[in-house]
């Protein structure tokens, strides 16, 4: 399938046409979808969360597999193609999911290498030069891990190859952390070219990245970033939608001219993704601009609906989900739940489709069991309230150690040591009663933790297509062109979206 060309209009038509299509498909799953998996047995989830004709079509699933001897992999029948008739309502749920799949890869995101098709010789001679300095670059240590590592070297290759097109010098990097791939950018594996500042809030992570380039300095590290040390700049700057940049820029630019400049951010958190959106679509200063914006941690987003929060009244509201004119005229609101099933990875579950995280359901359905004997034993030391079902104990995932098969047992009195909580009823038979006799829950558990899984695409396409309807709706500049892409491989980054626009 070929991408449509379609103009400016046509095309943000077709994006607000796809996000109230996805709103719709959030909003009949919202009930399941905005749930926490803790109380899955105090609540039950199962009776109360799932409309009546897809429990009822889960219930068959689990039936005919448990009679079959099979194991119960929602994922795998996901992913067959082999519809079974019994299962209509299911069915026609997952075929919606899997064209929304096909519309999103076929003619939402654009192919990488589209963008940075290299065809004049000064960047075919560019992109060799880089090539042959990653020969060297990828055998020396450059304390990153593995998931690092992979990020910034395709992040740097890909924002370089842009900029470079766009003759573009100079790259702003966001949320910098400790600046691996800011760092990187201005080193020689990119031929001296780029001018980069690094802004970070964290006093912490800019010492710490400072640590790190005085580390490879000193270790003789050929082609090392901080060679040339006017072309590196770390600021510490918390960033928002009304931040000044082009007064950073100039104040920290030999030249003290504004020059065209690159605005990145590898994984920005929450709602610093959309403060960039914002400085870049406000700066009318520069002739040739680029954004090139990772998103992540969906669950730091902060909203202006969320009626738990109630109104806020903060200095950076622009900066709040949601963005797009649609979803603001619905004064829509995800919730914190939801948001947390955001942050979750379809494609790196499906990848390993045949033991779906075995283990890991296994603890998540402990930290279920756990829940009903806190409500049966210890309620009224976390609510006031008799009836809130509103309370988080956080037991964590330490308790559970390195032993990874652990008992259930083991894992609940582990959980009350850590919580102080104590009660001469609960020995080892007691507890173990409550494990038993919710036992036959577990598969319907495990149902629906795929289930969600499935869904949670749904959500984190919204928050993106969001954000690339917003750019449609407000640049009004005819030259800006904008592209969500799948930078990176989500089985090893799961957040791999990155929104591009830059000046045609
Ligand atoms: C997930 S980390 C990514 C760090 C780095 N880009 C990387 O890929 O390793 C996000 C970083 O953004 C920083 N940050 C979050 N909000 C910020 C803001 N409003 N202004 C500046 N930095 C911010 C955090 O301190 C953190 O270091």
């Amino acid at each position: 399938m070929s991408r449509p060309e379609l103009d400016k209009v046509n095309k943000l038509n077709f994006y607000q046409n796809l996000l109230k299509e996805i709103y719709s498909l959030v909003e009949e799953n919202r009930s399941l979808l905005n749930t926490n998996n803790v109380q899955f047995l105090v609540e039950d989830h199962w009776n109360s969360k799932f409309n009546t004709e897809l429990k009822n079509d889960l219930e068959i699933f689990l039936k005919e597999k448990l009679e079959n001897n099979s194991s119960v992999n929602l994922l795998k029948y996901f992913i067959q193609n082999q519809p079974d008739p019994k299962l209509p309502y299911l069915n026609s749920l997952f075929d919606r999911l899997k064209n929304l799949f096909n519309t999103w890869d076929y003619k939402v995101c654009t192919n990488q290498d589209e963008l940075i098709k290299m065809d004049r010789p000064d960047l075919i001679e560019f992109n060799q030069i880089v090539k042959q300095r990653f020969t060297i670059v990828q055998k020396q240590n450059r304390f990153m891990n593995t998931k690092k590592l992979y990020e910034v070297d395709h992040m740097s290759k890909f924002v370089a190859s842009l900029c470079k097109k766009q003759d573009i010098f100079n790259i702003v990097d966001i949320g910098s952390g400790r600046a691996y791939i800011s760092a990187q950018l201005s080193s020689s594996i990119f031929d001296d070219q780029f001018n980069v500042i690094a802004l970070e809030s964290s006093e912490n992570n800019v010492e710490s990245s400072m640590k790190r380039l005085n580390q490879m300095k000193n270790n003789k590290t050929p082609l090392c970033p901080l060679q040339v040390e006017s072309k590196f700049k770390t600021i510490t700057k918390f960033i928002q939608s009304s931040t000044q940049l082009n007064d950073i820029i100039r104040q920290n630019k030999a030249s003290k001219q504004l020059e065209n400049y690159a605005l990145i951010g590898l994984h920005s958190c929450g709602n610093l993704s959309n403060s960039i959106i914002n400085i870049y679509l406000d700066n009318r200063e520069s002739e040739r601009k680029l954004l090139c914006n990772v998103s992540c941690c969906y669950n730091l987003l902060r909203e202006k609906y969320d009626i738990k929060i109630g109104d806020i009244n903060e200095m950076d509201k622009k900066s709040c989900f949601p963005m797009s004119q649609y979803l603001n005229d619905l004064k829509y609101s995800l919730s914190y739940n939801m948001k947390i099933q955001a942050c979750h990875c379809l494609f790196k579950c499906l990848s390993s489709v045949d033991d779906f995280k075995e283990q890991d359901n296994l603890i998540r359905w402990y930290r279920c069991v756990f829940q009903v004997i806190i409500y049966e034993f210890f309620k009224s030391k976390f609510s006031d309230d008799p009836n809130s079902t509103d309370f988080n104990v956080t037991v964590g995932k330490k308790i559970i150690g390195s032993n990874s098969v652990l008992s259930f047992v083991s894992y609940a009195k582990n959980a009350l040591k850590k919580l102080g909580l104590n009660n001469e009823e609960l020995n080892d038979d007691k507890i173990n009663s409550y494990i038993e006799k919710n036992s036959i829950m577990k598969q319907r558990f495990d149902i629906y933790i795929q289930l969600k899984y499935i869904l949670s695409t749904t959500m984190e396409y919204l928050i993106l297509l969001d954000r690339l309807v917003y750019l449609y709706e407000v640049d009004h500049e005819e030259k800006l062109e904008h592209f969500l892409v799948k930078l990176f491989d989500p089985v090893k980054s799961p957040r791999c979206h990155a929104l591009i626009s830059y000046t045609k």
